[in-house]
């Protein structure tokens, strides 16, 4: 069975108290999905991170932060090191997410340092890509997309691509002005990704999950898990709410033909 990947960022939204509830109930209400078929990890504020590794069961949902500093300490204010994500033992660092690129200005050769740092402390690297409107427009998403891939990997060795993950975001399809991918659409670009990844890695290249990432929601989520090039969802709006993110993980599964009991 190939195993199908959820995740959720919850982004600057909930406080120490909301995640904690939040990730209670995922767990409670996913518990009886076997593990094996699927993994799902949540991507919580800084602020909660220790709270949610102290309570989470982490077999059943894995932790991660959304960003990062590449250096282990240093004069970098304001900003956390792989040292310190490392001393709450989370399973996975985000790098790249759109709002990082366009609101922080990150750049790829920044996120490349990410990847390499977190890749260096045992993290799961989680790269997130994705071309804007405008280059969508001029047709250069493949373009941007491996220009975002071959930086953004750029010295990572092939014995490390077991702790790679792509999260395919289209920039114009994020958030609550977004406009989700046609499922076609979404295949076409994961099948450029999965190119690039082949060129890079060779044939296990192909094994790094690439998952689709922006205005995913109940009504797109079935159509999008049952293309061949996707191999999961990363979730934001629609998986604030524990209830409705178990939902759409169910039903997904069961439209991608996996079962969701033991
Ligand atoms: P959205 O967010 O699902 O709310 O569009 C996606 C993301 O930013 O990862």
């Amino acid at each position: 069975m190939k195993k199908i990947y959820f995740g959720t960022n919850l982004k600057m939204y909930k406080t120490i108290r909301m995640t904690l509830e939040y990730l209670h109930y995922l767990e409670e209400l996913t518990r009886d999905i076997g593990r094996e078929g699927m993994e799902l990890f949540v991507i919580p504020s800084y602020t909660s991170l220790e709270r949610a590794v102290e309570n989470t069961d982490r077999r059943l949902v894995r932790l991660g932060a959304q960003n990062m500093n590449w250096e282990d300490e240093g004069q970098f204010t304001g900003d956390i090191s792989p040292v310190m994500l490392k001393e709450l033992g989370l399973d996975l660092v985000m790098i790249g997410h759109s709002e990082r690129r366009h609101v922080f200005r990150e750049t790829d050769a920044e996120e490349n340092q990410k990847v390499k740092a977190a890749l260096r402390h045992g993290f799961t690297a989680l790269l997130c890509i994705g071309e804007t409107a405008k280059d969508k427009a001029y047709g250069v998403s493949a373009e941007v997309l491996r220009t975002q891939i071959k930086i953004g990997f750029s010295g990572v060795g092939r014995e490390e691509i077991h702790r790679l993950r792509v999260a395919y975001e289209p920039v114009w399809s994020i958030g609550v002005h977004g406009i989700p991918a046609t499922a076609e659409y979404a295949e076409k670009m994961h099948r450029e990704i999965k190119k690039v990844l082949g060129e890079l890695f060779g044939r296990d290249g192909l094994e790094i999950p690439v998952l689709y990432g922006g205005s995913v929601n109940l009504g797109n989520a079935c159509q999008l898990i049952v293309q061949e090039s996707i191999d999961g969802l990363y979730v934001g709006r629609a998986a604030w709410e524990a209830s409705a993110f178990d939902r759409l993980i169910r039903e997904s599964m069961e439209a991608y033909g996996n079962q969701t009991t033991e």
